[in-house]
């Protein structure tokens, strides 16, 4: 992987901003008193989650999100992962992915699916945080690649992936109208 996990993984964690870590240790959403934790979702987070979607989508999809956890947060789902970015018990961003087999052809990788932080905690290094420690359970799953999809019109999703070291990978995503 050419990203975070290459970059700003383990063993690489001096070259991951020192100001901007440091801030997102101490003041995530540069007002609050709090230290950021990345820990695996918990059910009763799921509202906040949702919330922080909704922002997003501008959709309020509890039942996706229920969906979501009983795939990707609950324990025994190896390869799986659904983090949170909590302060003081708020819940301020969250990513999640898997690690998939030879889909699309590709030897096994770790694709991440979402990465969503609350828009007044932004630009603290809490993207970057989430994107490490999803990177980290890839990387102890095994697999040395991480890949992403993003909309080619979002260029904040694609400006942070990019600071991340991400670069345009071999696959071409194809659709067709289904009709009817
Ligand atoms: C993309 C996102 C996750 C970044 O989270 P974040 O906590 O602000 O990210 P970080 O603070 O770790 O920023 C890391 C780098 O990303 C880039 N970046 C972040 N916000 C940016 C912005 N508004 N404009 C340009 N680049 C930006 C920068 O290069 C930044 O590094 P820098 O601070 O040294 O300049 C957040 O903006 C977000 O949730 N956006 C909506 C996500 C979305 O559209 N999700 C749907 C598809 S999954």
């Amino acid at each position: 992987m050419t990203g975070a996990a290459g970059r700003r993984g383990a063993g690489h964690a001096a070259s991951a901003p020192r100001a901007r870590r440091a801030a997102a240790d101490a003041s995530p959403a540069g007002n609050a008193a709090g230290v950021v934790a990345v820990r695996p979702a918990r059910r009763g987070d799921l509202p906040q989650v949702t919330a922080i979607d909704a922002t997003v989508t501008g959709l309020e999809k509890r039942d996706y999100w229920r969906s979501i956890y009983r795939r990707y947060g609950e324990p025994d789902h190896a390869g799986r992962h659904f983090l949170v970015a909590d302060v003081d018990g708020r819940v301020v961003g969250f990513v999640i992915g898997e690690v998939r087999d030879w889909e699309f052809g590709s030897p096994p990788c770790g694709w991440v699916f979402a990465i969503d932080v609350k828009p007044d905690a932004r630009q603290s290094g809490i993207g970057t945080r989430l994107l490490e420690a999803i990177c980290a359970g890839f990387r102890r799953a095994g697999v040395r690649k991480v890949r992403t999809m993003l909309g080619r019109d979002n260029t904040l999703i694609l400006s942070f992936f990019r600071s991340q070291g991400m670069m345009t990978g071999p696959f071409i995503p194809l659709e067709m109208d289904l009709g009817g």
